[in-house]
């Protein structure tokens, strides 16, 4: 795919992974159609992106959706990227955080995507995808609202593809490992208060240009799913497992839930 002229709409542009990709698709040539509700870091982020419309808006206000996406004109690539995290555990979490996460991570990129898609259909060609998590892949501890919120995500745009693969719509899941963002301290706790400055361990990752780079080549090479991590890494080591021995996946993630239980409840 060359990204020479196209219009690429990227929600979530403020920050992270977003505005790596925002950086990144810029020098790449397409016009970038920025998303978030912070205005003045969407407009940093624009500074380095050419060829740019800024279009502040937040995911879940699904009244204005329709003026928004009449707003952004033609659009060939919709990135969902705009997301929430979540840190805390089953047994504490009020259920106004898993409604927040299901609303923020599953229904705001259905109804985006519902809106993109009609004269994605008509024209017979257009690009939509949604930046999932490996936790959209693997159940992960202190993330039970989020790792659902990314599992039905996946499911939306891996069943969408079905539906739309043969009309000259393509579909592509992006399922990030770890990446150094703010999602890990603007990550709701139990009580729905976002985490903070504590250490986290999206630290460990990534760069957000490191992300942006491998999704550009994924999306250039036509990938469905385009996984994103430093190959060799234990985030990615967990995707690998997954296929070649679940049942040892399972065995793992549930060593690595005792463990964060553990320091969880000892801090506490
Ligand atoms: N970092 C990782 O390790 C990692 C791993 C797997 C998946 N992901 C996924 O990657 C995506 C990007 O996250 P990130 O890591 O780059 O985190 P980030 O630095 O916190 O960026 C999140 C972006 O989402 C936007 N956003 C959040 N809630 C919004 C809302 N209600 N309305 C509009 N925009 C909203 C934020 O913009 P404003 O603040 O301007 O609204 C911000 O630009 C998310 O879907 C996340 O789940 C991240």
């Amino acid at each position: 795919m060359a990204f020479e002229g196209k219009r690429i709409w990227i929600t979530g542009a403020s920050s992270g992974i977003g505005a790596g990709l925002a950086r990144a698709f810029g020098k790449a040539g397409a016009t970038v159609i920025l998303s978030g509700r912070n205005r003045d870091a969407l407009a940093a982020v624009a500074a380095d992106v050419p060829d740019h419309v800024i279009l502040p808006f937040e995911v879940t206000d699904y009244e204005v959706l329709p003026a928004v996406v009449d707003h952004a004109g033609r659009v060939d690539l919709l990135i969902n990227n705009a997301g929430i995290s979540q840190r805390g555990l089953a047994e504490d979490t009020g259920m106004d955080v898993y409604r927040r996460i299901m609303e923020v991570d599953y229904f705001a990129p259905v109804a985006l995507t519902k809106l993109v898609l009609p004269a994605m259909l008509a024209r017979g060609e257009g690009h939509v995808s949604v930046v999932s998590s490996i936790a959209g892949k693997v159940g992960s501890p202190q993330r039970t609202g989020y790792s659902a919120a990314k599992h039905a995500v996946m499911g939306f745009f891996d069943a969408l593809r079905t539906e739309v693969g043969h009309r000259g719509v393509r579909v592509t899941t992006i399922v990030p490992g770890l990446v150094r963002t703010e999602i890990g301290k603007r990550a709701l706790t139990s009580d729905g208060t976002p985490k903070g400055d504590s250490p986290d361990d999206v630290d460990a990752g990534i760069t957000p240009d490191e992300a942006a780079a491998i999704i550009l080549d994924g999306f250039a090479r036509g990938l469905r799913e385009i996984p994103v991590g430093a190959s060799g890494g234990a985030d990615m080591a967990l995707l690998d497992l997954k296929r070649q021995d679940p049942d040892a996946l399972l065995d793992a993630m549930g060593q690595m839930g005792a463990e964060v239980v553990r320091r969880f409840r000892g801090q506490a």
